[in-house]
C-alpha cells in the first residue's frame, strides 16, 4: 500500500498515516519514506511504540548511524541515542543539529518520551523555501559565501541555574569544534539549495563580526519566516523525522518547568556541498569518533 501522507502546512510537514514500524520495510518501501522526506522535509508518525533500539533500528534504514552527540553522554547503554531533555537544556535557539562538525547528520530522528501537559512544541523551517523567498541579489550574495560554525557560539542562551545544566553546558563545549560551510547547501538528492546557518554560524568568512551578525540575521529572518514553518505538538508514542541537511529547528521554552524528553538518533551525512562543489571542512576539533567522514550518502 503506497504511503498516505497527510500535508501540515503548504510549505513543510507531512504526518504519514499508515505505516507499521512492526515489519521491516523493502528496499521500495524506504525509498518511499526518503522520497516523501524529500518533499516535506518533516514527516511525523503516532502511534509508534518503540523503545531506543527500535529507534536506532528505524534511523539505520536511512543511513550508518552517528554516536550520540560529539561532547555529550547519550542514554545509558544506548551509545547511539541523545537524551534531549529540558532538565540540562532547552533547545530554544534557531540551528540545525551539529552543524560544527565538517558533516552534521543528514537526518534527525526524535522520539517523544516525556511530553509536558501544554506548549513544548518543536518548530521546525524550510531552509529551501526560505532560499527561494530571498531576492535575486541576496540569492547571488548568499551563494558566494561561507560561514564559519562552532558549538562555543551562543548554543545555550540561558544562564546556567542548576547543577545538571552546568554541567551539561560544561561537556558541550568541553571539546571546542569548527567547521566551515557554504552559506547555501546543495541537497545531494534533490539538487535543491538551501541556507544552511542557525545558532551555530558565527561568523562569515571574509567578514568582520558585525558585518557577519548582520548579514547572517537578514537571511535568518528568511528562515524563520511563519510561512516556512511547522509547529509540532508533541503527544505520547510519537515519532519526528526531519532532513537536517535543509531544515532548522527550535523547541519552544514554554511549558514552566514540567519534565520533557525526546530522545534522539542522527544518520550520518556527507560533506556538504555548495553552488561551486566546493565541500565544507573541519578548521578545529576531530569530530571521527562521533560520526565517520563519508564520501555519499543516500
Ligand atoms: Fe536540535
Amino acid at each position: 500500500m503506497p504511503l498516505s501522507a497527510r500535508k501540515l502546512t503548504s510549505r513543510i510537514g507531512a504526518v504519514i498515516e499508515n505505516f507499521d514500524f512492526e515489519r521491516e520495510p523493502d528496499a521500495d518501501t524506504v525509498a518511499e519514506l526518503r522520497g516523501a522526506l524529500n518533499v516535506h522535509k518533516v514527516l511525523a508518525f503516532d502511534g509508534v511504540h518503540l523503545d531506543d533500539a527500535g529507534q536506532e533500528r528505524v534511523a539505520s534504514w536511512f543511513g550508518r548511524l552517528t554516536t550520540a552527540h560529539p561532547t555529550v553522554p547519550s542514554v545509558e547503554g544506548a551509545a547511539r541515542v541523545l537524551p534531549v531533555d529540558s532538565e540540562t537544556s532547552k533547545s530554544n535557539t534557531w540551528h540545525t543539529d551539529v552543524t560544527f562538525v565538517a558533516n552534521p547528520p543528514q537526518l534527525s530522528t526524535l522520539r517523544s518520551v516525556v511530553t509536558t501537559p501544554y506548549g513544548g512544541e518543536t518548530l521546525i523551517a524550510n531552509a529551501g523555501a526560505a532560499y527561494r523567498d530571498l531576492p535575486e541579489s541576496l540569492r547571488n550574495l548568499a551563494d558566494s559565501l561561507r560561514a564559519v560554525h562552532t558549538n562555543k557560539y551562543d548554543y545555550v542562551r540561558r544562564p546556567a541555574v542548576t547543577d545538571a545544566q552546568r554541567e551539561h553546558d560544561r561537556l558541550f563545549v568541553s571539546t571546542v569544534y569548527e567547521a566551515e560551510h557554504p552559506v547555501v547547501r546543495v541537497h545531494p538528492l534533490t539538487g535543491e539549495r538551501g541556507l544552511f546557518i542557525g545558532g551555530f554560524a558565527g561568523r562569515i568568512v571574509g567578514l568582520s563580526d558585525s558585518e557577519s551578525r548582520a548579514l547572517l540575521e537578514i537571511f535568518q529572518k528568511y528562515v524563520t519566516r511563519p510561512e516556512n514553518l511547522v509547529r509540532w505538538s508533541w503527544s505520547p508514542n510519537q515519532l519526528v523525522i526531519f532532513d537536517n541537511r535543509i531544515t532548522q529547528h527550535y523547541a519552544i521554552d514554554n511549558y514552566d518547568d514540567h519534565p520533557r524528553r525526546l530522545n534522539r538518533v542522527t544518520v550520518a551525512g556527507e560533506l556538504p556541498t555548495g553552488v561551486d562543489g566546493v565541500r565544507s571542512r573541519q578548521l578545529v576539533g576531530d569530530a571521527t569518533h562521533y560520526s565517520p567522514l563519508l564520501e555519499a550518502v543516500a
